[in-house]
């Protein structure tokens, strides 16, 4: 398949765990476009682990869990394309799924053609129980082949957590997505690290083939599947808002795929209108998909830019310490300097308000855990 941009829309995982049903995703797809969802681009609506039954029937195929899902699969995938969305599956590439239900080891061809008389959209391929003796990488080329060969177009998410270096070959395995760390949790720390952990491995994720940070955790404020943290102090939700937006503010300027994985239909008016900020999104899904640019870095505190398609930059500070500090961004680091006359006319995509004008550099201070975002237009003096 081909695909310009990063993929957007929903996954089960984060919040319902092994506990997909019918009710919830077409709860999910109501929620996706009468909430807006849907009109800010996000449009897959992904089952997770979960979905099926222990056993394959008597020829080999998947039975998905009649309780769960009492109409089955392909009933479901026509109510969320009639919402204009479009339906994901999960199965595993090893012999069980994480959850310990039937993997698709051995049955790529099968297991795709039923996907497709599914009428699936998108599949997550994840990467639990995988025999000793067999190669990752062919594991995932094979199933590439699968779905080349059964007939619909089929968006392949890869999620091998970030083994084996996804990004040199994810790409020329037929790919669209690669998960490229292990499991978010529902904390800072776990954010932090992952998105730190892919600071230096952007540049490989382009279209078609996009660097997938893990679904998001914002909006989620501790309930669901993925632990809010082990301290068990209570929610304080103005610091968890902050975190919030700089973990979407990261992983929409940094190019990852944007999965929400909170749960659409309780999501707060504040997370809510995060998650559609037009602004982030356009960085995210901007046709020319740059990698960002790293200006400075000390520890976790960074500042990078992406060229964005329409002559700007975006300019993102981070502060992932627990200490507010100082970062600053001399512009002479990307190739702006002084005696270029041109001054950078800053607008805050967070506040939505005008920065003003800087020539030379722009330092900030940025609260521990918090990050600001600027579209940045060349003014010449
Ligand atoms: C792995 C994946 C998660 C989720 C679970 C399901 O841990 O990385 O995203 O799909 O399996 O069991």
């Amino acid at each position: 398949m081909y695909t310009k941009t990063p993929p957007m829309g929903w996954n089960s995982w984060n919040t319902f765990g092994p506990q997909p049903t019918d009710s919830l995703v077409r709860e999910t797809a109501d929620a996706m476009v009468s909430l807006g969802y849907l009109d800010a681009g996000y449009d897959y609506v992904i089952i997770d682990d979960g979905w099926m039954l222990p056993d394959r029937d008597e020829n080999g195929l998947f039975v998905a869990d009649p309780e769960k899902f009492p109409y089955g699969i392909r009933a479901l995938a026509d109510y969320v394309h009639s919402k204009g969305l479009k339906f994901g599956i999960y199965s595993c590439a090893g012999t069980r799924t994480c959850a310990r239900y039937p993997g698709s080891f051995d049955h790529d061809f099968s297991d795709a053609r039923q996907f497709a008389q599914w009428h699936v959209d998108y599949l997550k391929y994840d990467f639990c129980n995988f025999p000793s003796t067999a190669n990752c990488r062919q594991r995932y080329q094979t199933m590439s082949m699968a779905l080349r060969a059964c007939g619909r177009d089929i968006y392949f998410a890869a999620c091998n957590w970030g083994l084996h270096s996804p990004e040199l070959w994810m790409r020329s395995a037929g790919v669209n997505s690669y998960r490229s760390t292990g499991d978010i949790m529902d904390n800072f720390t776990s954010a932090a690290t992952i998105a730190q952990s892919q600071l230096d491995l952007l540049h490989c994720s382009a279209a078609p083939c996009f660097n997938d940070m893990d679904m998001l955790t914002v909006g989620m404020f501790g309930k669901g599947h993925v632990g809010l943290n082990d301290s068990g102090e209570s929610v304080d939700v103005a610091r968890l808002e902050q975190e919030y937006v700089t973990q979407f503010a990261l992983w929409a300027c940094m190019g990852s795929a944007l999965i929400i994985g909170a749960d659409i239909r309780a999501m707060s008016p504040s997370m809510r209108s995060l998650l559609q900020n037009k602004e982030l999104i356009a960085i995210n899904q901007d046709e020319e998909c740059r990698s960002p640019y790293m200006v400075s870095r000390e520890g976790a505190r960074f500042c990078f830019l992406k060229h964005l398609s329409d002559h700007t930059v975006a300019l993102v500070y981070a502060n992932l310490s627990d200490e507010q500090d100082e970062v600053d961004c001399i512009f002479a680091d990307f190739g702006l300097p002084y005696t270029s006359g041109i001054k950078l006319k800053l607008h805050d995509i967070l506040s939505g308000e005008e920065a003003g004008m800087f020539t030379d550099h722009c330092p900030l201070e940025i609260p521990a855990h918090g990050c600001r975002v600027f579209k940045a237009s060349f003014v010449t003096a």
